[in-house]
């Protein structure tokens, strides 16, 4: 039994003292439920939002980390200075960091390989943009991004991995990807992972879906088979509507 994962990405938003607003209202609210929980925020919240729901189910995530120990990497984070603080997840390669940030395929890799030699367990992002689901090349985008991100990735790693299906069509944009669609898609990852491992660790890896996923959706996609979480930019922003998300 695979159990329900869902994670707020607050992305470039929050000022501290917002953060501090949103872990006291968050902590009031919270009820055990049970669906995994973590907010996963920007690097200067981290420590705060780790003491913050210390004793709590609530758990902590970077939104990228650096692949190499420390070094000459101005600006910045590694996985041991991520460690150190508490951090419990990390996501790698979401979709704005391919866009703006070049972010590749062989960087993603690397990251994650360095997220295995930790306690950190990674989220990783794939999906498609617009250009590519008109030309019906959704499948062999993401998974074509799998198998590379994917490379050297024993099978207990993948047991581990916990992977987000981001159309990037529905990022942001308020159109959110058909239950059905999204269902698909996360099929279709489970299948690779199957021909890339085995059935057993498909059968393990967490799928989220991630995109414009709200309070008023939540229960539909959750209800799908090959859905076992979901990714929430928006719609953690705000400790009332993240509850009613966890809570779908
Ligand atoms: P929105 O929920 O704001 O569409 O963002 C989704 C996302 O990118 C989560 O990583």
């Amino acid at each position: 039994m695979r159990i329900p994962f869902i994670a707020g990405n607050w992305k470039m938003n929050m000022s501290g003292r917002d953060a501090v607003e949103f872990a006291e209202q968050f902590k009031a609210l919270y009820k055990n439920t049970d669906v995994r929980t973590a907010i996963c925020a920007p690097y200067v919240h981290l420590e705060l939002l780790v003491e913050a729901f210390d004793g709590t189910d609530i758990k902590v995530g970077a939104e990228n980390a650096h692949w190499e120990d420390s070094g000459a990497y101005t600006g910045e984070v590694s996985v041991p200075m991520l460690e150190e603080i508490g951090v419990d997840y990390c996501i790698i390669g979401h979709s704005e960091r391919r866009q703006y940030f070049n972010e590749t395929d062989e960087t993603v890799n690397l990251k994650l390989k360095k997220l295995f030699t930790s306690s950190i367990l990674p989220i990783l992002c794939v999906g498609e943009v617009l250009e590519e689901r008109e030309a019906g090349k959704e499948k062999e985008i993401v998974g074509g991004q799998l198998k590379k991100d994917l490379e050297g990735l024993t099978a207990d790693n993948v047991r581990k991995l916990v992977i987000a299906y981001e159309p990037v069509w529905a990022i942001g944009t308020g159109k959110t990807a058909t239950p059905e669609q999204a269902n698909e898609m996360c099929g279709f990852i489970r299948d690779v992972i199957t021909d890339l491992y085995d059935e057993d660790v498909a059968d393990e890896v967490i799928i989220q879906y991630g995109g414009s996923m709200n309070p008023e959706n939540a229960t539909e996609l959750m209800n799908q088979p090959e859905i076992d979480g979901g990714l929430i930019g928006g719609a953690s922003l705000s400790a009332e509507k993240f509850m009613k998300v966890i809570d779908f």
